[in-house]
């Protein structure tokens, strides 16, 4: 018989935060085992639910909803991305410079096939989101990884950026603020990435899906706020500031040079137009939600859910033995290094699986996000404070005996 094998296309392609290390924990749950699961950033598993007011806008838009709308999207929602886009000092954005999609993640695709051609390489940084490297590795494109410094707050190392640009670079990837660290970058280094990018005629693709996700006193900057001068492609969405991941909604701006590009955006027009309009009834739930600040301020302050959840996990991520963490300034997640030699850990996949056969806890490992070595994983920090006790002390036993073989 004839076999069918996965394109080579896919080759380089990695997504392990919902990779064979999920499988096992599906595997698991038939068998009647409750999983903690804490691989991906989804906040309404975790009774983390969007603002009323966000619902009852898509609810009673339902009915207009039923056909394809502009592939852009509908007005009313680019007309609230484009206030939103000027309310945090991003100039220049007309309604015709903003895609909504289903999700980030489709626009990320988007950007990336309309514009790259065998050969053409775009820095990403290390560790990232992985659909980033995994979207320039299926257009064609070559990922080329910058560092992000740990013993630096996880920001971007500007030498490494240096030594890794070069005439087939066509942009850089930032994200900010970080999945999987939780950094969020100062301006100081935003600007000298923009520097770069400046000097190097590259495009500059911004992931801020969680620039209203901060703690503490961080400030989030938006890159294209920065450089009115460069060609700046901004992406954002309701998954994690609105806790409608489900609905699949998410936006592209498009500031600054334009002239540039007027052939890629043609590219951007063409591949929306291919795939008619991103999912209406949630485009509804868009100026509702831009208009809604304080359901995640609430969550985010001290006292929020989100705040103390963080507190919780970095105070406990800290004291199990062997592990160092970054605190993070924004997001759901915690990036924690881990002493691999106290655990002879070499393979940080199997540490997920001896974990979650162990102790029923899902995590990611760190190579899943393109960091090199075995020694991070990623948690996250959404489930309650009751049940991150749970977590840590389980963690805590397991490591009390753990040694990989
Ligand atoms: C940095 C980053 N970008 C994009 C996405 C995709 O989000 P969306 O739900 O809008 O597709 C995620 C989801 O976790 C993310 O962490």
């Amino acid at each position: 018989m004839k076999e069918f094998s996965k394109s080579t296309k896919l080759d380089n392609v990695l997504y392990d935060i919902r990779g064979p290390v999920l499988d096992e924990a599906m595997r698991l749950e038939r068998e009647g085992h409750r999983i903690i699961k804490l691989n991906t950033g989804n906040p309404a598993p975790f009774q983390l639910f969007a603002p009323d007011p966000v619902l009852e806008d898509v609810i009673s838009n339902l009915d207009r909803s039923q056909g394809y709308c502009d592939s852009k999207g509908i007005y009313s929602a680019r007309r609230a991305v484009q206030l939103y886009s000027e309310s945090i000092g991003i100039k220049g954005i007309d309604v015709e410079d903003i895609f909504l999609g289903n999700g980030v993640s489709e626009l990320i695709m988007i950007a990336m096939q309309g514009l790259l051609n065998s050969g053409d390489e775009i820095l990403v940084p290390a560790p990232d989101y992985p659909l980033w490297t995994a979207a320039v590795s299926l257009s064609g494109g070559t990922a080329v990884h910058y560092v992000c410094d740990e013993a630096s707050e996880w920001y971007p190392d500007i030498d490494d950026i240096k030594k890794k640009v070069n005439s087939r670079t066509k942009g850089i990837v930032i994200i900010n603020p970080s999945n999987p660290t939780g950094a969020v970058y100062s301006k100081q280094v935003l600007e000298d990435i923009l520097q770069i990018a400046r000097e190097n005629q590259l495009i500059v693709f911004s992931d801020e899906i969680y620039d209203r996700i901060l703690f503490d006193d961080s400030v989030h900057y938006p890159t294209a706020s920065l450089a009115d001068d460069l060609l700046v492609m901004t992406l954002n969405g309701l998954s994690k500031s609105h806790r409608i991941a489900g609905f699949r909604i998410g936006w592209m701006t498009i500031s600054g040079n334009k002239a540039v590009a007027e052939d890629y955006i043609r590219g951007i027009n063409l591949l929306t137009s291919m795939r008619m309009c991103s999912n209406v009834p949630a485009q509804y739930a868009v100026q509702a939600a831009l208009g809604e600040t304080t359901s995640i301020k609430d969550l985010t302050r001290p006292g929020g859910r989100l705040y103390e959840q963080r507190n919780y996990a970095y105070d406990h991520v800290i004291d199990l033995p062997g592990f160092s963490c970054v605190k993070p300034k924004g997001t759901f997640y915690l990036f924690p290094k881990i002493d691999i030699k106290k655990y002879n850990i070499t393979d940080d996949e199997k540490f997920a699986y001896d974990l979650l056969r162990s102790k029923h806890i899902l995590l990611v490992q760190g190579t899943g996000f393109n960091w090199k070595s075995p020694d991070h994983m990623r948690i996250v920090f959404l489930p309650p404070v009751e049940d991150l006790k749970t977590v840590f002390t389980s963690l805590a036993e397991f490591l009390d005996t753990y040694k990989q073989t």
